[in-house]
């Protein structure tokens, strides 16, 4: 008789037959940031902080030292820096490109990434320039926009940014970004694609660590229709010719099938992020006592590794490392 259980008998056998092996090597760290010298706990994410400066380098060696290879960096403006145009997003001096510069003098070895996009300086907190025509509609423009995330990539490059990662979902933004990093000599600056990002509701605590939120309207011309992966696959397509280096999908959990299809459709590493949507479910039934944390998270993260991302961005980076550790 078959008898697959066999297979399943003894830690030692299930160790051999495991088809999926998370490491820490495959986790990136989102780290929020802010202009004070306090850190300030982050109301709608419980056990996240929005950290100083001095403690994001002390929070990302700590990531680092427990194998985590990576951080991506989400600040927040103050309200007095933003304009239409978030044109504080390319000063030299502001406070993601200084963050860049302590982070590699202080973890040389450590990945630095940056999100390329306007929402936290944008005054209309939308991910571009927003225009109003007469009868008070709307529109998210897109070839300007692009213009502004190339000098957005070329001030994280010249801060020293290892990756590049565009969040907006403007049309054309990577083959332009990449001219750019290019034309400047930035040949080994990558681009880390969100190509994938759906207009979902699970960015709900993330827009509240960083008061980033739409002022009007929602995200639903730029940011994908939760119902569609054809059109994933489309964007895959697009990324790849346009010179992405790595795609993402975004959310994760509930978008399985989403990071198959472009795990399939491109020989490309994949990423997808575990989002604050869906580190606020695990967390907040697991503090309840309603989950297990530690099994849920890591089941969570298996799962998505096992859809075909190799990079998982989740704020459980930390907590999941040191469950990793081998005992
Ligand atoms: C903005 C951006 C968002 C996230 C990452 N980059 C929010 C949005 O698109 O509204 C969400 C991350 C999360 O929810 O954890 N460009």
């Amino acid at each position: 008789m078959l008898r697959p259980r066999r297979n399943r008998r003894t830690p030692a056998i299930r160790s051999m037959v495991r088809e999926t092996m998370l490491s820490p090597a495959n986790f990136i760290l989102p780290l929020f940031l802010h202009e004070d010298v306090e850190d300030t706990p982050i109301a709608s994410m419980p056990g996240v902080t929005r950290w100083s400066l001095e403690s994001l380098v002390r929070e990302a060696g700590e990531a680092h030292a427990l194998g985590i290879p990576a951080v991506v960096l989400f600040p927040k403006i103050e309200e007095a820096l933003k304009s239409p145009d978030g044109k504080e997003c390319h000063n030299d001096d502001g406070l993601v490109p200084r963050a860049i510069r302590a982070l590699k003098a202080a973890h040389p070895s450590l990945c630095v990434i940056t999100d390329v996009a306007l929402d936290p300086y944008n005054s209309d907190g939308h991910d571009g320039i927003v225009k109003r025509s007469e009868n008070g509609d709307l529109t998210v423009l897109n070839d300007e926009t692009v213009e502004i995330l190339c000098e957005q990539a070329l001030c994280h490059a010249r801060a020293g940014a290892d990756i590049v990662a565009p969040s907006d979902m403007m049309d054309g933004r990577v083959t332009a970004i990449r001219d750019a990093l290019d034309a400047e000599g930035f040949t080994d600056v990558s681009i880390l694609s969100y190509t994938a990002k759906y207009a979902s509701a699970f960015y709900g605590p993330f827009r509240g660590a960083l008061d980033s939120a739409p002022k009007e309207g929602d995200k639903k011309t730029y940011q994908m229709d939760p119902a569609n992966v054809r059109e994933a696959v489309r964007e895959t397509l697009l990324d790849e010719a346009e010179g992405a280096d790595m795609l993402m999908v975004k959310p994760a959990g509930i978008y399985l099938d989403v990071i198959a299809r472009v795990r399939e459709t491109t020989t490309l590493p994949v990423a997808a992020y575990q989002v604050s949507g869906e580190y606020l479910m695990l967390k907040s039934a697991s503090a309840a006592g309603w989950l297990d944390e530690r099994a849920i998270v890591l089941e969570s993260l298996t799962a998505i590794k096992r859809a075909g991302a190799s990079m998982i961005l989740t704020y459980f980076a930390k907590q999941a490392a040191v469950w990793l550790r081998p005992s």
